[in-house]
């Protein structure tokens, strides 16, 4: 079998910062993979880890432990290096240079030349919606502007794998959504697509697999669909009455219900709840308007496992007080 795209193995990075060298543990044991064909969305708040991480990758800083690999090779590896485009967090570009000239630069560093060059270029500046101000220096662009132009330099070299840390950044509602609609376009040429953001909507119409960090830790991945069906999943049921009994028998069993139009909508939280619920509906000949899954997004399964994680972290914490305590 292919090795993975991208494997990153208990990846640390701790930095020292200031006279005093006082700790900030940026990145603390993650590990996930990437496989050929993926849109893999990197997620987590600001400050998570996720630059860093994706630094590590590009081998622009060395692990404090653990180890990344590109294609199966140790990230500095050149046959590596050579497939991959990619978007820095902040992109720098001389300020005196056009997008034109930046991103023919970045062809020619990927090996491109002459015709094959020219034509490379414009058409990647007209994917990135940045060709009409091809010819502007850089320092004139708006910030979303500079964003579009390196994501072109990250295209134009033909990459089976981009990086991109936080395409969407600087774009205004319609901006993100072409660049989603090119990361969309750009999996159907072949490429793998590894992308960060902190905005978790931006992934939930775009991902396969995702791996959302929380100071410096996994707290979920996975396939995105399953994450976002559940375990035990959550169903909402309308039933044509607004039966005084039928309330009491919800309240009874602490399920949450609300009232409008004639109706009641109850919330169970799963499916052997649904089956009582409908039971009863049937032998006490209340109709049944209808039954629908509720999915959890992936905002709300984020705070749910950050919630949980902090609380396991503060009991963790309390039993070694407990334990010196006692000593
Ligand atoms: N060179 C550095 N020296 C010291 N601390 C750093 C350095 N680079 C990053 N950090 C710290 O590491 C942590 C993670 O930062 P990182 O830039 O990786 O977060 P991020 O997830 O990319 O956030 P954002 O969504 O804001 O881009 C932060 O606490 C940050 O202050
Ligand atoms: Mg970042």
């Amino acid at each position: 079998m292919e090795a993975p795209l991208i494997a990153v193995e208990n990846l640390e990075k701790t930095f020292r910062l200031g006279l005093r060298r006082k700790k900030v543990e940026a990145v603390r044991g993650v590990s996930f993979s990437v496989q050929d064909g993926d849109i893999f969305g990197f997620l987590g708040p600001n400050g998570a880890g996720k630059t860093t991480t994706i630094k590590m990758l590009m081998g622009l800083i060395e692990p404090t432990q653990g180890s990344a690999r590109l294609f199966g090779e140790p990230v500095s590896h050149p046959e590596a290096r050579r497939k991959i485009g990619f978007l820095p967090e902040n992109p720098y570009v001389h300020p005196f240079l056009t997008p034109m000239e930046f991103v023919t630069m970045s062809g020619q560093l990927s090996g491109l030349s002459g015709a094959a060059l020219r034509s490379r270029v414009k058409e990647v500046l007209g994917k990135t919606g940045i060709l009409y101000a091809a010819d502007r220096p850089v320092k004139r662009l708006s910030k979303g502007m500079l964003q579009r132009t390196g994501l072109a330099a990250a295209l134009v070299g033909d990459p089976r794998l981009l990086i991109l840390d936080e395409p969407m950044s600087g774009l205004d509602p319609i901006g993100r959504k072409e660049v989603k609609d090119l990361i969309i376009e750009e999996r159907k040429n072949g490429r793998t697509i590894f992308f960060s953001t902190h905005i978790l909507g931006d992934v939930e119409t775009l991902c396969d697999r995702v791996t959302i960090m929380r100071k410096g830790k996994i707290v979920v991945s996975g396939q995105l669909d399953e994450l976002l069906r559940g375990d035990d999943q959550r169903i909402a049921v309308v039933l044509l009455s607004q039966d005084s009994q039928l309330r009491e028998y919800c309240s009874k069993n602490s399920w949450g219900f609300e009232e409008a139009g004639g109706r009641l909508r109850v919330e169970l939280p799963g499916k052997s709840a649904l089956a009582e619920l409908l039971a009863y509906s049937v032998d006490k000949k209340q109709p049944v308007e209808s039954v629908s899954p509720l999915h959890e997004t992936l905002e709300e399964l984020f705070v749910r496992k950050a919630i949980l994680a902090e609380s396991e972290q503060a009991e963790e914490n309390q039993q070694a007080r407990d334990a010196f305590g006692h000593r």
